[in-house]
């Protein structure tokens, strides 16, 4: 079957303290689907038909953080902002887990993504800490393949929606690069990228690009800008483009842009709801495993 041409079988999910509405088809078993509304914990990620269910379970749920390793720590911030954490799951060791996670996810993903089988993914899940109750509960996550051939370094990527437009999918993408940084290799995501998706990286590139090019003086190459920021030269292309700031002259590609169109370019880019990656919030004791 077409996955896109399934139609959405599940209404709504209650996760945390949200209720969300699903955007698309997702296979959960058939006695769960094409139910009004699920219940999930945002915990565990367990799914339910029933609100007692899902009492009974809270009330018995041991889980306060994602399984896995604790790779990234981000303390609270000012202004209330809760405190965030990377945790990285192989999909070998915690199938259940994973597997539950891309269910939830594909209720956001249109097109067709793995469900099932997980064991040749890693996933980076971010996680917001709840004061009140010591817990971390999932805001979302990407997944990547232990083994690419094409250099990708994020397959799936998902914000859950009440926490979409915050600036975590800029930190995600932003995580997916330094973990690739340290690996020592240049990536990018696997396509196709869904229209958010491709909003979300086009922005990205576009901010990080400019940066670039702002702090350094001179002429600049699009190799040069990759072996700083990570990115695939055709991604930089493709973002200098779409800024209007690359000419192609003699076959070959010249950025092509004063310090005043840089300037102008990075304020409408804006920047307040940027997450920084800070190398020092890292677990010191871990290394990327592939
Ligand atoms: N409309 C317009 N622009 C949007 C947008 C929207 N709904 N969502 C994101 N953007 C653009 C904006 O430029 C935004 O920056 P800004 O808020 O500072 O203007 C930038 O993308 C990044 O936004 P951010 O808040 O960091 O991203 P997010 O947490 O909302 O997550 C996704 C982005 C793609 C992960 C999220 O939309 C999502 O999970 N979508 C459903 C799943 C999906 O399509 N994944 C991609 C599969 S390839
Ligand atoms: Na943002």
């Amino acid at each position: 079957h077409d996955e896109k041409t399934k139609v959405k079988n599940i209404g709504c999910v209650e996760f945390g303290r949200f209720e969300v509405d699903a955007w698309y088809f997702s296979p959960y078993p058939a006695e769960y689907a094409d139910c009004s509304k699920l219940y999930v914990c945002e915990h565990c990620l367990k799914y339910m038909k029933h609100e007692v269910t899902l009492l009974k379970h809270k009330a018995r749920c041991r889980m306060t953080h994602p399984p896995g390793r604790m790779i990234y720590r981000h303390p609270r911030h000012d202004e209330g902002k809760p405190g965030l954490a990377f945790w990285e799951i192989d999909g070998n060791t915690h199938k259940v887990y994973c597997q539950n996670l891309c269910l939830l996810a594909k209720l956001f993903l249109d097109h067709k993504t793995l469900y099932f089988d997980v064991d040749p993914f890693l996933f980076y899940v971010m996680t917001e800490f709840d004061e009140r109750t010591n817990k971390h509960a999932v805001v979302g996550y990407f997944s990547k393949e232990k083994w690419s051939n094409e250099d990708y370094n994020l397959a799936c990527i998902l914000t859950l929606p009440p926490y979409q437009r915050k600036g975590y999918g800029s930190f995600l993408i932003a995580m997916s690069y330094e973990i690739s940084r340290r690996e020592g290799k240049v990536g990018t995501p696997e396509r196709p990228l869904s229209d958010l998706g491709q909003v979300s990286y086009r922005s990205f590139w576009c901010r990080e690009v400019l940066q670039v090019l702002h702090a350094h003086k001179g002429s600049i190459s699009v190799k040069d800008i990759s072996g700083v920021t990570g990115f695939q030269e055709r991604d930089i292309a493709s973002a200098l483009q779409s800024l209007n700031l690359l000419k192609y002259w003699k076959g070959q590609h010249i950025i092509s842009a004063t310090p005043k169109i840089i300037e102008e370019h990075m304020r409408s880019f804006d920047s307040k709801r940027q997450i920084a990656v800070n190398q020092g919030w890292f677990n010191t004791q871990w290394q990327p495993p592939t």
